[in-house]
This record gives structure tokens, sequence and C-alpha cells, in this order.
């Protein structure tokens, strides 16, 4: 398949691969550094201080540590706020983005002959909430530029028998809502996001979670707003909301319908209490991201064969969860990746080679064996199933990948300057790396 003409591709001919980079020293004004230099953090993320203390405590002394229905609880409070904060009009707190997404696709009743359409790009826990309803997880490929879900391969994976347009918000980047949205809306299938790596990302000046149905959020250990575990699900459907109250806690006064099905995926008081102090520094944060994203953007482009991660044209902010780019080894003298990122590592920079491919791995291959699977759809429309799951622009970018985490951009200006250094030294060391 030809390459697409990219900046990449015409920088690397004009440039050559041993262009220095040459960075001013920063001049700009400084982001603001959140990172309080007392802040208690044994690596560097996630971070907490007495505001965290004090919150556990109160809740721990309290006694009250689980959600109760009614009365003041501070799972009710934090989704107040995290509704109020996402403009979404109904907040559902759960134990995780996973159960996030169990109780959305419980709550739409996705069940067994039902197709889901999701993108390999993306964490094994999209796929895991679609199989564990025993629905087919259908793979869209990948825009190559942006790494998030490419809508007209989307729209050709659409059958009959798709329920669920499922995209992901990889790396807090939103996918192209437009184009989703004026699929979900032609075709009649409903649109549900994963936004679980996307807090605070927005579309055309709307917070994520509710251009679609709703919106799914994870808020585990590595995420930007975080209580080691937690999730939720936004939505401006008031419908939609107590179907989802209603599937994620067993008991108690029932506001929808029963489709017979639920679970518990309640969040904790401990949870919530956190992530309502994680809130009060979670702004700040994501404008030090905003940034230094930016900042390292601008950096990164100047160095032949790397190229950072398109943003779509209707993003107007990034969650920045990961900051993603390209490496070309043509540009890096045959320089594998796995070399490079040694390289870094060894410079001080970690980095990661980021998803491997998804719908190739034992875990996908596993599931046209399953015996639920075959009995279920048959053999026969589980080996096609298997020819359907090709995806030869994600094959080709998990190989070129590679990811920071979030928290590295919560540094300073000089830091991301350290960064993109780094990488323009691996560069012009590359042939000499390369034969080591
Ligand atoms: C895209 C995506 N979907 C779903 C999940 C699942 O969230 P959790 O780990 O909170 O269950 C994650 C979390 O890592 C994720 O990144």
């Amino acid at each position: 398949m030809p390459r697409p003409l990219t900046r990449r591709t015409v920088l690397g001919s004009a440039a050559g691969a041993g262009l220095a980079l040459a960075i001013p020293p920063s001049s700009a004004a400084e982001p603001t550094v959140v990172r309080p230099p007392a802040a208690k953090a044994v690596s560097d993320w996630p971070l907490s201080d007495h505001r965290d203390e004090a919150a556990l405590l109160a809740v721990l002394r309290s006694g009250k540590w689980g959600r109760t229905a009614g009365g003041a609880s501070r799972v009710k409070d934090f989704e107040i706020a995290f509704a109020s904060r996402m403009k979404a009009r109904h907040c559902v707190a759960t134990s995780s983005g996973t159960t996030a997404l169990l109780t959305a696709l419980g709550a739409l009743n996705i069940g067994p002959g039902d197709e889901v359409i999701m993108p390999p790009y993306t964490f094994v826990a999209t796929f895991n909430a679609i199989t564990a309803n025993f629905a087919l997880p259908v793979f869209a490929d990948t825009d190559a530029a942006s790494f998030q879900i490419d809508p007209a391969k989307l729209a050709a994976a659409i059958t009959p028998a798709t329920k669920l347009l499922l995209p992901v918000h990889i790396a807090g980047s939103p996918a192209d809502l437009d184009a989703l949205s004026a699929l979900a809306t032609s075709r009649k299938i409903t649109l549900l996001e994963d936004a679980c790596q996307a807090p605070l990302a927005e579309w055309r000046g709307q917070p994520v979670g509710t251009v679609g149905l709703g919106g799914c959020f994870s808020f585990q250990a590595s995420k930007n707003l975080t209580s080691g575990e937690g999730g939720a699900i936004l939505t401006n459907d008031e419908t939609f909301a107590h179907l989802c109250y209603d599937f994620h806690t067993p008991g108690g006064v029932k506001k929808s319908a029963s489709s017979g099905r639920g679970a518990n995926y309640r969040l904790t008081e401990f949870q919530a209490a956190v992530l309502l102090a994680q809130m009060t520094r979670l702004e700040a944060q994501a404008t030090t991201r905003d940034a230094n994203a930016a900042y390292l953007s601008e950096l990164l482009r100047k160095i032949p064969g790397i190229t950072p991660a398109a943003l779509a044209p209707g993003v107007t902010r990034s969650a920045w969860h990961l900051y993603m780019f390209c490496y070309e080894s043509a540009k890096f003298a045959g320089l594998p990746r796995a070399k490079f990122l040694a390289a870094l590592t060894k410079a001080g920079v970690a980095a990661s080679s980021g998803y491997t491919s998804l719908n190739t791995s034992a875990h996908v291959k596993a599931l046209a064996a399953n015996p639920h699977y075959q009995r279920l759809y048959g053999p026969a429309a589980m080996a096609r199933w298997v020819d359907r799951n090709q995806c030869p622009v994600n094959d080709r970018l998990v190989e070129e990948a590679v990811w920071f985490g979030q928290a590295k951009l919560l540094g300073r200006r000089a830091d991301m300057e350290r960064m993109a250094s780094a990488i323009a030294d691996i560069q012009k060391r590359a042939g000499e790396l390369a034969r080591s």
C-alpha cells in the first residue's frame, strides 16, 4: 500500500537524517508547575497531598464507606462535580472504566448476536467489555495520522447486526466525533464513547462523553484523574442514566424498566473522596499538559522521522493521557525502535512502544475457539470473523509508535527541551547505535 505523503516524508527527504535540532533556550512563559515540592509521590504519578489524606481520613472516621441509597454521599458529590465539569446532565460513578463500559453495555442490553464496532488501537478492556456480553467485537482500522479509529473503515464494517459504535478517544484525544455521530445518526446505531483516557478532552468546545449517547471514563492508577481504580458514565439522556444507575447497583428502588440483568459495580466512598481531592488539581494539571504538549510537538516536528500524532480537526482540547508519535527508523540510519527506546531510557527519558496488535493477539484469536462463541455464532461465522479482523494500517502503526506517559507533560518547558534534545542526539548517533 503506498504511504501517504505526510509532513514526516516531506521533511525527511528534504532534511536528511543528521539534522541537528536547534532548540532555543526556554523563553515563553512557564506553564504552571503542578507538582508541589511537598507532594507525596514515590513515583511521578499519582500525586497527592494533605487534601487527599484528609479526605480519606474523613471517610474512614465517618463509618460510611460505601454508597447508600439516599442521603449524603461522597460518591454522589463526585457525580455532581464530574458531570458539572464535563457539562453533562447525568453521571453514574462505577468501580472502574471496565465496569463503566459493562454498565453501559448492560443498560443497552447488548448481548449474543450483536456486533459492536471498536478500534484495534486501544486497551484490551474495550474488547473485554464486549465479549463479557457475548457480543461480537468488530475492528475498524486506524487512521495512521491521528492513531484514532478511521470513520470510513467504521462505516464499511457496519452490518445489519451492528448494535453499537464504540470508538475510543485514544491517548485522551477525541476521535473524529463529527464523522462518527453523523454515521450513528444516519445508520440509526447508538454511539457510545470509550472516553476512559479522556477526562477534560473537548470536541468543538464540548467535553467528550456526551457527543454520543454517553461516555465511559476510567480513574485507574495511571489515569489523569485517579483513585487507583474507579470509573464513571456521563450522559445527557435521563432514561439511559436511569438504566445505568439501576444496572450498576442491585436492589433498591428501580428507576427504569428491568431487563433482568444487573451487577454491583459501585464506586466506594474512599475512591470518591480521593477523586474529589484530585479534582482540585485537575484543571491546573491539564493546562500544564496542554502547554507542554504543544511545545513538545513544535520541537519534535523539527526532527526528521518523528511525527507527533495529529489531532482531528474538531479537537479543541486533548486530555494528553499519552503523548504519542511515530518513529521512522529509516530516518535514524535504520536504528530499530527497540534500540531507539533503549537509548532514550539511557538518556533518562523513559518511553514506551505502546500497544501491540490487539486484533491479531492470542487473546483475541482465542475468542474464535471459545466454546460459547462457537455455539452462539457457529464455526463458519467465527472463521469469517478472524478474516474480518485484518487492520493493516494498525499493524504498521504498532511497529512505529512511541509513547510518553502523561506525567512527563507535567514538567517544565526545559524538560520538553531535554526530551527533544535526547531524540535529536540519538539521531546524530543513530548509525553507531544501530551497529552496537
Ligand atoms: C481505552 C480504555 N478503555 C477501557 C479502560 C478500562 O478502564 P479500567 O482499567 O479502569 O477498567 C481503559 C483503562 O486502562 C482504557 O484505557
